[in-house]
């Protein structure tokens, strides 16, 4: 019996007011695809940031292939074949993707300068031995999130890894880059690599996963063999219940129009329209779903009826007002709510405190300010108390805890429980679920429901089909910047969307 690549003993870890890990024990064999599976806040990131060497651990011990170590940084876990794919990227935008991978191990030439020809063969070498196709001279703000995933991936196998992490690398993928990736963790494993995947997706643990480890507040709560569970198990074992994958709705009574889009043209960042001559209509008490795949205008769209992005001609109507020209606040003191698709860019503020962020929007007003403008803090922190508890958010130290702090799920809570606490006339909510447990999944979509049923217009952007499917009233399925087809969610079949999506009309 080999020994196993990787040991970690008892391992514990405090924050603040948390025990993040506490005595976890985890095995995983060479050459196998290890999942790692447990609710927001259970404790996963940590771990394996104490693997990589990004936090140093309270108790416990480590061995790599049988011999006890000490990782004090990445580098030590570096020089040890460990590398680490992390939940939020972490590219330096405006350099090029052979830049990006060789950052920090340049290959210099006999003058001690960069030999950037070197490095740029070397990148698609890589690239070609593990079929992860990238154009090196590539800027990162320009590829798709898919592409950028590689990068860091290659960044890893450029540095020799030969134990690869990967924290929720599916979350901000599309279902086909999703297929990519598991196809790609295949060849890897077949090259001999040690993968060890943080996911929700229970569907990439049994297409992908040889064993699976559930941790449950911070605790181990077992390990188990993929091939002899199924879903409904793992979704159990990991929060304790059993969970309900179905979402039960009423029929909608949609009312007036709330939001109106006509003609909406809006320039992406290549130049060209990203939204091209879209129309869309969205009523109060339905959630009207938009499909489609990656980078066929959602992102513009919402930036645009937002204010992110400016309107090159076409109108959106919020509630018959044209909104077009508005500034953002403007927009949301009229009655919009958004959750972006990015929440670290667009959805907090992640040196703030929890309590701060669940009031960006509404601090200026009463209670949360004084008639003086004074801030309240009391209220400030007694509301964060009630949304809290209301959705579930985990934060170690409450209303004080610094949103950077927070994993990455109970970001995503805090945000949604922030927008939803407005109870905008329009709710726009964009990948909601990215990156949340299946309990906070159920959660958030029956919240989501309730809002329509309490007569609210909502509009939801997804990739996920599933989700579009079982949430939606009406789906509209985009393609390059149009709506090709509006359906009812009731009658809509899966191929008919699917076919619309690639811009054939219904
Ligand atoms: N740098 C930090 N400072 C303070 N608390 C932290 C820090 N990092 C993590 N925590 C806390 O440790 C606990 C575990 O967080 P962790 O990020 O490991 O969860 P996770 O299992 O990865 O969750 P998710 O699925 O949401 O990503 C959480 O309660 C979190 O708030
Ligand atoms: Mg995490």
């Amino acid at each position: 019996m080999p020994s196993p690549a990787i040991e970690m003993i008892g391992i514990t870890k405090i924050f603040p007011g948390v025990v993040a890990n506490d005595g976890v024990n985890l095995e995983v064999a060479e050459g196998e695809i290890h999942a790692l599976l447990g609710e927001n806040g259970a404790g996963k990131s940590t771990l394996m940031s104490i693997l990589f060497g990004l936090y140093e651990s309270d108790g416990g011990i480590i061995k790599i292939r049988g011999r006890e170590v000490r990782i004090r940084g990445p580098n030590d876990a570096t020089v040890l074949g460990i590398g680490m794919v992390h939940q939020h990227f972490k590219l330096v935008h405006n350099f090029t993707i052979t830049e990006n991978i060789i950052l920090g191990l340049e290959p210099k030439n006999r003058l001690g300068n960069l030999d950037i020809k070197t490095a740029e063969e070397k990148v698609v070498r890589l690239s070609e031995t593990y079929g992860l196709a990238v154009d090196p001279k590539a800027k990162i703000e320009n590829i798709t999130v898919g592409m950028q995933q590689r990068v860091e991936i290659l960044k890893i196998l450029y540095r020799s890894a030969d134990i690869l992490i990967f924290d929720e690398p599916t979350a901000v993928l599309t279902p086909q880059e999703v297929d990519e990736l598991l196809a790609i963790f295949n060849r890897l494993k077949a090259e001999g690599k040690t993968i060890i995947l943080i996911t929700h997706k229970l569907r990439e643990i049994k297409a992908a996963a040889d064993r699976c480890t559930v941790l449950r507040r911070g605790k181990c709560a077992g390990t188990v063999m993929v091939k002899d569970t199924d879903e409904r198990k793992l979704a159990e074992m990991m929060v304790g219940r059993a969970v309900n994958f179905r979402i039960e709705k009423k029929p909608p009574s949609p009312g007036e129009v709330i939001l109106k889009i006509e003609d909406l043209t809006v320039i992406g960042s290549k130049g060209t329209p990203a939204v091209n001559g879209l129309s869309l209509e969205v009523r109060a008490g339905e959630i009207v779903g938009v499909a489609g795949v990656d980078g066929n205008g959602q992102s513009e769209l919402v930036a645009a009826i937002s204010g992110l992005l400016p309107v090159k001609s076409g109108r959106v109507l919020l509630k018959d007002r044209d909104i077009s020209r508005e500034s953002i606040r403007r927009r949301n003191e009229g009655g919009m709510g958004l959750v972006p698709e990015d929440r670290h860019k667009h959805g907090l503020i992640l040196a703030f405190r929890l309590d701060e962020n669940l009031v960006l929007k509404s601090y200026r007003k009463s209670p949360y300010s004084s008639r003086f403008g004074f801030l309240r803090f009391s209220r400030i922190a007694d509301h964060a108390k009630t949304l809290i508890g209301e959705f579930d958010i985990r934060a170690g130290n409450g209303p004080a805890t610094s949103a950077g702090g927070m994993s990455g799920g109970n970001q995503q809570k805090a945000v949604i429980a922030r927008e939803i606490d407005l109870s905008p006339d329009l709710l726009i909510v964009s990948q909601p679920t990215r990156g949340l447990d299946v309990g906070a999944i159920e959660y958030i979509h029956r919240r989501i429901v309730e809002e329509r049923d309490k007569g609210r217009a909502v509009l939801l952007v997804s990739f996920e089909l599933d989700e579009i499917m079982a949430l939606c009233d009406r789906i509209a399925a985009v393609s390059k910047g149009r709506v090709v087809g509006v359906v009812p969610a009731e009658t809509a079949d899966e191929r008919q969307i699917g076919a619309m999506m690639a811009g054939v009309e219904a």
